[in-house]
């Protein structure tokens, strides 16, 4: 079932078709590329690590259990490594598996005579405790038993990248010989050891628990590590906590990355420069960083990061996709996807109306999952259930809604405002819950035009716009081609008379085709007599759909570079290629 492979110290599972490499730097070279992540997490080395601080899980029995979960099998712990709580009759040999931490390292409120951590090499300190200290060892001692934590045993721990140490309220023996300076990074902030110790510095007694000195003793031309006195025991300066010969090959732990065994600065890029080409085209040797490792691929649950990094949660101003089969975090074209409660779900489950209570939790919301429903009680408030009157200003929250999977159903709206701009960015009603037969509804407003200007598809369900008096620009015509069933059917009807409307000149723009419009101006026509501005909906960060007259021509453009466009047949304006330089 195993075979040995290529001369180095791996194994290839044939039965799983995956590669194991035993390695000096604590991680494995990866095998076939398709399969590392999975490879990874089968075999659980590589862990999450907590952030709980002090606080206690469950039971003292389930805080332990928890902990054995959590770092089992573990030889890297991406994030912090906290051991708490932990007593006397703890098995915590589990510990011995962990050779780096990418966070902080907690100790505390334990009892538990002994903590075995002798494989500890590295504390990288990419987040800290209390904001400040990369390890902690704190108040490992009852006062009213006396019991506490007399040995920790750091044996390895060689290097600490980032942040400070912290002993305090402690009972341990020998901590006071460690020289700290040789094994932090930043400003120094000391019973018997064996005779064989260096300079009489250890974690314990016993000649095992002597402390490795891998910077103090240096020669001076060493930059960083060394594994001896003399200047050919300089480690490479991509080492960390020490080695075992002077290549980048040799570290017991890198700096900053690993890659297939060996110590670099940053990962392989994902993309090159092709000199032939002028331009960056992908490297077919690129890799992600996860954590301290470069990797093929990212595992399981990890998502591409725009800075090529494996990821949890997409930050900043992007949003996951899914892209040729991988998880990225894409930019997002103005703001990012956000999905709500409607009413008729979540917590709005049994809520009848938007109103001045729950509409601040539409913010930002994209797409709505259930319903939105616009009501008397909605605008005017309602005593029964203490709901006070609402701003009409604050129904432009529901400008960035692009989606809603239920209905829209309005029936009553401020006199102040003529049209229904709020949901001027609004392009598919779902339709999926309906009232009756409706999915959109707009009567009795004292409207002039509906303003829905994005509107492209109500998916099922009929239209009523009804009993709108003062409503111009209507066309029951228009309705259908935003349906997507032919029993869907529009009613529209006691609006402004065409005659009134065409007195009080509202009515579509010339720049509008027959079809119609939403409403007035140019951006508000269903479609254009010339072109339109535009062959993408870019709302909320552009104007939307224009018509113009010709399509842009040498424009400037972002980045200094000019842009040039084309009509294609549905007479939409397309950006040319960006090799063309005269349109
Ligand atoms: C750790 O690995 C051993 C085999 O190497 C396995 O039997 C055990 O179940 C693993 N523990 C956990 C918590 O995954
Ligand atoms: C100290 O030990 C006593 C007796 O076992 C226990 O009741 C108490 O909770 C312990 N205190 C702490 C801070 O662990
Ligand atoms: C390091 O700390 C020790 C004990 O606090 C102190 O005596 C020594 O001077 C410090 N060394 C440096 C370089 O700050
Ligand atoms: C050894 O200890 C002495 C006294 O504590 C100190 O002066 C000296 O710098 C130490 N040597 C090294 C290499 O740390
Ligand atoms: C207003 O919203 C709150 C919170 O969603 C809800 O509890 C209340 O019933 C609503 N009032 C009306 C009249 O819909
Ligand atoms: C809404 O988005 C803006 C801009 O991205 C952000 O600053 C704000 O915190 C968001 N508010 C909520 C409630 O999500
Ligand atoms: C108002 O509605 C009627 C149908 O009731 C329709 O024929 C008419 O064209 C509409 N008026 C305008 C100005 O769109
Ligand atoms: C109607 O609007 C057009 C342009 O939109 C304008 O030229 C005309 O004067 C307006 N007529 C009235 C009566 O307001
Ligand atoms: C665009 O220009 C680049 C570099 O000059 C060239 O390699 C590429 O083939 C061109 N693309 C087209 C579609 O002509």
């Amino acid at each position: 079932m195993a075979a040995r492979y290529r001369n180095q110290n791996c194994f290839l599972y044939q039965a799983l078709n995956i590669l194991i490499c035993a390695l000096k730097l604590g991680i494995l070279i990866f095998g076939p590329m398709e399969i590392d992540s999975f490879f990874f997490w089968h075999f659980y080395l590589v862990c999450q690590g907590v952030t709980n601080r002090l606080n206690l899980l469950g039971t003292k029995e389930d805080h332990y259990r928890n902990m054995v979960k959590t770092y089992s099998n573990c030889t890297v712990v991406l994030e912090n490594l906290e051991i708490t709580y932990m007593e006397d009759h703890c098995d915590l040999s589990f510990l011995r598996s962990i050779r780096e931490v990418g966070g902080y390292v907690l100790i505390a409120l334990n009892t538990a005579s002994r903590i075995p951590l002798e494989n500890l090499r590295i504390i990288r300190g990419h987040s800290l405790y209390e904001g400040k200290y990369a390890l902690s060892v704190i108040s490992n001692y009852n006062k009213s038993t006396y019991q506490g934590t007399n040995e920790l045993l750091l044996t390895s721990l060689t290097e600490i990248l980032k942040g400070g140490i912290k002993f305090g309220n402690n009972q341990l023996c020998n901590v006071e010989t460690i020289q700290w300076y040789d094994i932090v990074s930043a400003d120094n902030t000391s019973r018997k050891c064996d005779s064989s110790c260096f300079n009489g510095s250890c974690w314990a007694p016993g000649p095992q628990n002597c402390q490795t000195l891998t910077k103090l003793n240096c020669a001076q031309q060493c930059s960083k590590r060394c594994k001896g006195p003399s200047p050919i025991d300089c480690c490479n300066e991509h080492c960390a906590a020490g080695c075992t010969g002077p290549r980048a090959e040799d570290c017991l732990a890198c700096r900053d990355f690993q890659d297939n065994g060996v110590c670099k600065d940053s990962c392989p890029g994902l993309l090159r420069y092709d000199p032939n080409l002028h331009q960056l085209v992908p490297n077919p040797h690129g890799k992600y960083s996860f954590g301290a490792t470069c990797v093929k691929t990212c595992p399981r649950n990890y998502v591409v990061s725009d800075h090529g990094a494996c990821v949890r949660t997409c930050s900043g101003n992007t949003y996951e996709v899914e892209e040729g089969g991988v998880r990225k975090c894409a930019k997002c074209d103005g703001l990012c996807p956000k999905v709500c409660n409607g009413l008729g779900t979540g917590d709005l489950a049994h809520t009848l109306s938007i109103n001045a209570t729950n509409i601040g939790s539409f913010k930002n919301c994209t797409k709505i999952n259930g319903n939105i429903g616009i009501f008397h009680t909605s605008i005017h408030g309602d005593k029964y259930t203490k709901t006070p009157k609402m701003d009409p200003a604050q129904l432009d929250v529901f400008k960035t809604v692009k989606e809603i999977t239920g209905y829209l159903w309005i029936q009553t709206w401020p006199e102040s405002r003529s049209s229904l701009s709020p949901f001027e960015n609004l392009e598919v009603i779902r339709g999926r819950t309906k009232r009756g037969s409706r999915s959109m509804v707009v009567s009795g407003l004292s409207i002039t035009y509906l303003g829905l200007r994005s509107l492209k598809e109500i998916s099922d369900g009929d239209v009523f716009v009804s009993r709108n008096m003062d409503l111009c620009y209507t066309n029951a015509n228009h309705w259908q081609k935003l349906f997507k069933s032919p029993i869907q059917s529009a009613t529209i009807e006691d609006n402004a008379s065409a005659a009134t409307c065409a007195q009080r000149n509202d009515t579509c723009d010339r720049k509008c085709t027959t079809d119609g419009c939403w409403g007035p101006g140019p951006d508000m026509c269903f479609s254009c007599r010339d072109y339109s501005r535009d062959g993408s909906w870019r709302h909320l960060s552009d104007y939307g759909l224009f018509c113009v007259s010709r399509c842009p021509q040498g424009v400037p453009g972002e980045d200094d570079t000019l842009v040039w466009k084309y009509a294609d047949e549905q007479k939409v304006c397309q950006l040319c290629h960006k090799n063309c330089t005269q349109g």
